[in-house]
């Protein structure tokens, strides 16, 4: 079974709730989404490996750590997912970048694929896929099922709101891959969205409808 870790430190869940409210602006839940993943990305990191390079400080040489092997890839699930994407990669520049184009269709609720432009070599990386809702998982499996396809073995998630009937999809279709995300809410409704939780992410992103 995957593991699902959610990461309650108080600064995720305090402006977690500011998001929520249907009062925020446009700006305001950007800002925010930016800032949650900063938080985010130091959990869904914080086992990754080092290893030692010789450097010279100022007062002389030194043995000290960096990260071991290749590159990250930070996959975004378009388009809500460029909100986390952006903060991870202020914390990770290096990283490369995968962008997989999905909407769900309103009636079906399955994902229509529109785009997918991936680095190279990701049998070899560690790949983050990032996109702030898991509602049905429906979104999350399909771009997992074509990364893995090209190649990608070494998988985590991260979301920001996930409905327990997402978790537990999504889970059964890939259980090799860790899920990290900010909170479980209680329920999807019967238009497939995640109840409290805050509505469409992609139109509060982007001031659409
Ligand atoms: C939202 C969200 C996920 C998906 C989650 O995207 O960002 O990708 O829905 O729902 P699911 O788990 O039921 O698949 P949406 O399809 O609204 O596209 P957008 O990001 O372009 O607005
Ligand atoms: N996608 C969203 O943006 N919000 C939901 O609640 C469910 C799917």
């Amino acid at each position: 079974m995957a593991q699902v870790t959610v990461v309650d430190h108080p600064l995720v869940q305090h402006k977690l709730t500011i998001m929520r409210d249907k009062e925020t602006s446009t700006a305001g839940f950007r800002r925010l989404l930016r800032e949650i993943a900063h938080l985010l990305c130091y959990e869904v990191t914080r086992d990754l490996e080092l290893t030692n390079i010789d450097i010279e400080t100022p007062m002389g040489p030194m043995s000290a750590p960096t990260l071991k092997g290749k590159k990250l890839v930070f996959a975004s699930i378009l388009r809500a997912g460029n909100g986390l994407l952006e903060g991870m990669l202020d914390l990770v520049p290096a990283a490369r970048v995968a962008h997989v184009g999905l909407y769900r269709d309103h009636e079906t609720l399955q994902p229509v694929e529109y785009y997918f432009k991936a680095p190279g070599g990701l049998e070899d990386r560690l790949v983050i896929v990032v996109d702030p809702m898991l509602a049905t998982a429906n979104s999350a499996t399909a771009a997992i099922d074509k990364l893995k396809e090209r190649g990608a073995n070494n998988i985590r998630f991260l979301c920001l709101l996930a409905a327990p009937e997402g978790v537990e999809a999504f889970t059964r279709a890939h259980p090799d891959v860790p899920v990290f995300t900010a909170a479980i809410d209680s329920h999807l409704n019967e238009m497939g969205y995640i109840v409290p939780g805050l509505g469409d992410a992609g139109d509060r992103m982007y001031g659409t409808r």
